[in-house]
């Protein structure tokens, strides 16, 4: 343990920091997470290091004199590729030398698996690799390569959770790319708390980011998500590396989108969509319509073009509303905020007098996506408002506009993209905002809807 007085505490799910211990912790409110966290270690250099004494913490090797600006040098961030060009795309033309990537998602997304593929395309175009591997066996991995069509690669690969002995091994053998899987199960004695806590994953990083650092190691973490969607201590990770991708999606559907969270080296702009297929994860180039189901739209399904950072991506809302016995009847949403879902029935019943507390309502977005694009309002009210008609006027809409307490349908970002999109695919309805510039370009292929029209 650390010497007391020195040491700080902080919160295992958010990373809030507070002088002394609590039960509930006041950034996340969550009960029993706070844990002491040992002050940052000082460490000796490796060798050719400038001496004893650097903090942990600092991880750059900035020259003791000031540099110009014009003298620097941009061609020493160099990309390299991964061998996936979505993955490329993320990450802003590829991995940076030097660079430290957090990768987050939910087990069994396919972090370990897009990694891995990552590893062998790079090892078999003689980039020198390694992989760190703390929660799967060397036979594990193998059995995965294998499958993976990389049976006979030589990536090289290191079984070993010890943080001390990975540092060795990198400044040993310097790869190009490091890949941890993952970095919560990294601990080292003189850290006096258990693997997997902040302290652990903290120290871990900020040792592994300065080997990295004066190496031009290009370093891909991998870390757990929380049952809340966040990676577990990353709010402590977050401001210390120099990218977050979050890898999202269903387990029980193919589609994955890769999104960048934080982006030092590009924009956070771009997401990658990806299809989980027999031999790995299969790149969707264009992946506008891959969401929608296949056959004809029915009633209470209505289509929304949603942006996903540049992409436009084309989401089916499903709506189902049935007689309710209930005294609370049911609101189910997979796919869209409970909350949202919330205030579009209440819009609905209010502003279009809908009676729909006399009903259940079950809102679902085909093939896993989730919508955070408000856009997508208006593609609810009018699958839960065709729904509950349940006649065939729902056949083939598509929609999109955020719907306002007032029931108004407002205007949104990059309407034009959305509506090539819709048209490239062929929709014959298109119910928009009434935008007055649209509606002089689109005169003749839209219907500006109101409030009325989404009632309707
Ligand atoms: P994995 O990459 O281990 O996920 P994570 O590291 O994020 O926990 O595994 C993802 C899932 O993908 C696993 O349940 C099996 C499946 N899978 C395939 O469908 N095809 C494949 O080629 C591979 C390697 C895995
Ligand atoms: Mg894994």
């Amino acid at each position: 343990m650390a010497p007391r007085g020195k040491s700080s505490f902080a919160c295992r799910e958010c990373g809030y920091v507070s002088p002394g211990w609590l039960g509930r912790c006041p950034g996340c409110q969550e009960w029993n997470t706070i844990e002491e966290v040992a002050p940052a270690r000082t460490i000796p250099r490796g060798a050719g290091g400038r001496g004893a004494g650097a903090a942990v913490a600092a991880t750059t090797h900035a020259a003791s004199a000031p540099l110009r600006l014009s003298d620097v040098d941009p061609a020493s961030q160099a990309r390299l590729s991964t061998g996936l060009t979505e993955f490329d795309r993320v990450l802003g033309g590829g991995l940076v030398a030097g660079s430290v990537v957090l990768v987050g998602g939910e087990p069994g997304v396919g972090k370990s698996t897009l990694l891995l593929q990552t590893l062998l395309d790079m090892e078999a175009r003689g980039v020198a690799t390694l992989l760190v591997s703390g929660e799967e066996s060397p036979a594990q991995v193998k059995l995965r390569s294998v499958r993976l069509g990389g049976e006979g690669s030589k990536l090289r690969l290191l079984a070993e959770t010890q943080t001390e002995s990975v540092i060795m091994a990198l400044e040993q053998l310097k790869p190009a790319l490091c890949v941890v899987d993952s970095v919560q199960t990294l601990w080292s004695a003189e850290v006096g708390s258990a693997p997997g806590s902040v302290a652990q994953i903290r120290d871990a990083t900020a040792q592994l980011l300065r080997v990295a650092k004066d190496n031009g190691i290009a370093l891909v973490l991998v870390g757990h998500v929380t049952k809340e969607g966040e990676l577990a201590g990353p709010r402590v990770l977050e401001h210390m590396v120099d990218a977050v991708l979050s890898f999202e999606g269903e387990r029980a559907q193919p589609f994955r989108i890769l999104r960048a969270v934080k982006n030092r080296f590009g924009s956070t702009n771009e997401v990658g969509v990806f299809q989980m297929a027999e031999k790995g994860l299969e790149e969707v180039p264009d992946p506008a319509s891959v969401f929608l189901e296949e056959g004809d739209l029915r009633s209470g399904s209505v289509v929304v073009p949603v942006l996903e950072g540049t992409r436009c991506l084309l989401a089916e809302v499903q709506a189902l509303v049935a007689q309710s016995n209930l005294a609370m009847p049911q609101r189910v949403a997979r796919g869209v905020d409970r909350n949202r879902l919330a205030m579009i029935v209440a819009v609905l019943t209010r502003r279009a007098r809908l009676p729909l507390y006399k009903f259940d309502i079950f809102v679902n977005v085909a093939g896993g996506l989730a919508l955070e694009d408000p856009a997508a309002d208006l593609a609810v009210a009018l699958a839960i408002a065709s729904a509950w008609r349940d006649g065939s006027d729902g056949h083939g809409i598509a929609a999109f506009g955020e719907v306002s307490l007032t029931g108004k349908v407002r205007y949104v970002l990059q309407g034009e993209k959305r509506i090539q999109e819709l048209a490239r695919r062929g929709f014959p309805q298109i119910l928009v905002p009434g935008n007055a510039t649209w509606k002089t370009c689109w005169r003749s292929k839209c219907s500006p809807a109101s409030s009325r029209g989404a009632a309707r």
